[in-house]
């Protein structure tokens, strides 16, 4: 078994962000510049904008927390939503989800210009990502396809079996493990709860892709010996013997599917670490735009 690591993928691609910045800024422009806004007191979602928050700074962009109690209206959000797509300095933005209960998040992700949404999750966009046309990718997706093509693991042919349909990663990967592109053509099976024998479907993916969010779901006796997994969940379990309280698991179990797989990604410090990286792309490349 060989580890896809992404916590020093991710640390190679902000190298490379980091030094395209210093060369925009040699030349005059501006700091590219990511907001994030953040409904709530969720632990993991809070966790997440952090490390976005975190990772700008890492690689000189210039970042925007703005900051809501969970009883905001929708009304109040859509508001800040029309100042951020107004607001020329800001490149992109994010709304991390998920969203109270009484917030309609269509509605929230319609209202994001299409042009500065850098999750990649505006209709417009994966309208654009169908279709094969230049546009945001998903963060999640984008960040599996970069470790795919860094780590030079060959897809084209391959039988890809996705576990789960979100909208956010399943759908998305499906879509893009079958184009036409150098991580791509493959022939891919989308499972999901009502798929009839689940392991049956796992046993004939070269490339299994588990995005489901149940903690140590895919167990060895469902991966075929030889097959490249990624693993997208995490999930936090209570764990008093560590500081924060908790650890973290993926959807994969871990040590035994290891045994059996050619490549495999860990949790943490897999497909996590990706995700932030990929919105620093899209960032970019937003901010890249508006100079030429
Ligand atoms: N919640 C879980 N994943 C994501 C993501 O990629 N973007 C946003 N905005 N919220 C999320």
């Amino acid at each position: 078994m060989q580890l896809i690591d992404g916590k020093a993928t991710s640390n190679a691609i902000k190298e490379e962000i980091a030094e395209e910045v210093r060369k925009l800024t040699a030349q005059g422009g501006k700091k590219p510049h990511l907001a994030a806004i953040l409904v709530g007191e969720d632990g993991a979602s809070r966790t997440y904008v952090n490390h976005k928050v975190k990772s700008c700074e890492q690689v000189g962009f210039t970042s925007s927390l703005y900051k809501f109690d969970a009883d905001i209206s929708e009304e109040e959000l859509l508001k800040t939503i029309d100042e951020l797509n107004k607001n020329a300095d800001v490149d992109g933005f994010i709304v991390q989800l998920p969203l109270p209960k009484h917030i309609n998040e269509t509605k929230v992700t319609e209202a994001i210009d299409p042009d500065k949404d850098v999750d990649g999750f505006h209709p417009t966009n994966l309208g654009k990502m169908m279709l094969g046309l230049p546009t945001f990718l998903p963060a999640t997706p984008y960040g599996i396809i970069q470790l795919l093509d860094r780590y030079g693991i060959e897809t084209s042919g391959k039988k890809c079996v996705i576990i789960g349909r979100s909208h956010i990663v399943g759908t998305p990967m499906s879509l893009l493990m079958s184009r036409n592109s150098k991580v791509g053509n493959c022939t891919v099976t989308l499972t999901h709860s009502r798929t009839k024998d689940l392991k049956e479907e796992c046993l004939q993916a070269d490339i299994l892709i588990v995005a489901l969010g149940r903690a140590e779901f895919v167990t060895a006796d469902m991966v075929k010996e030889g097959a490249v997994v990624v693993d997208v969940g995490i999930t936090r379990i209570e764990d008093p013997s560590k500081k924060s309280g908790f650890s973290l698991k993926g959807d994969v179990k871990f040590h035994e599917v290891a045994e059996k797989a050619s490549w495999i990604t860990p949790v943490p410090g897999g497909v996590g670490p990706m995700t932030v990286v990929s919105l620093l792309m899209n960032t970019l490349e937003s901010a890249k735009r508006k100079t030429v």
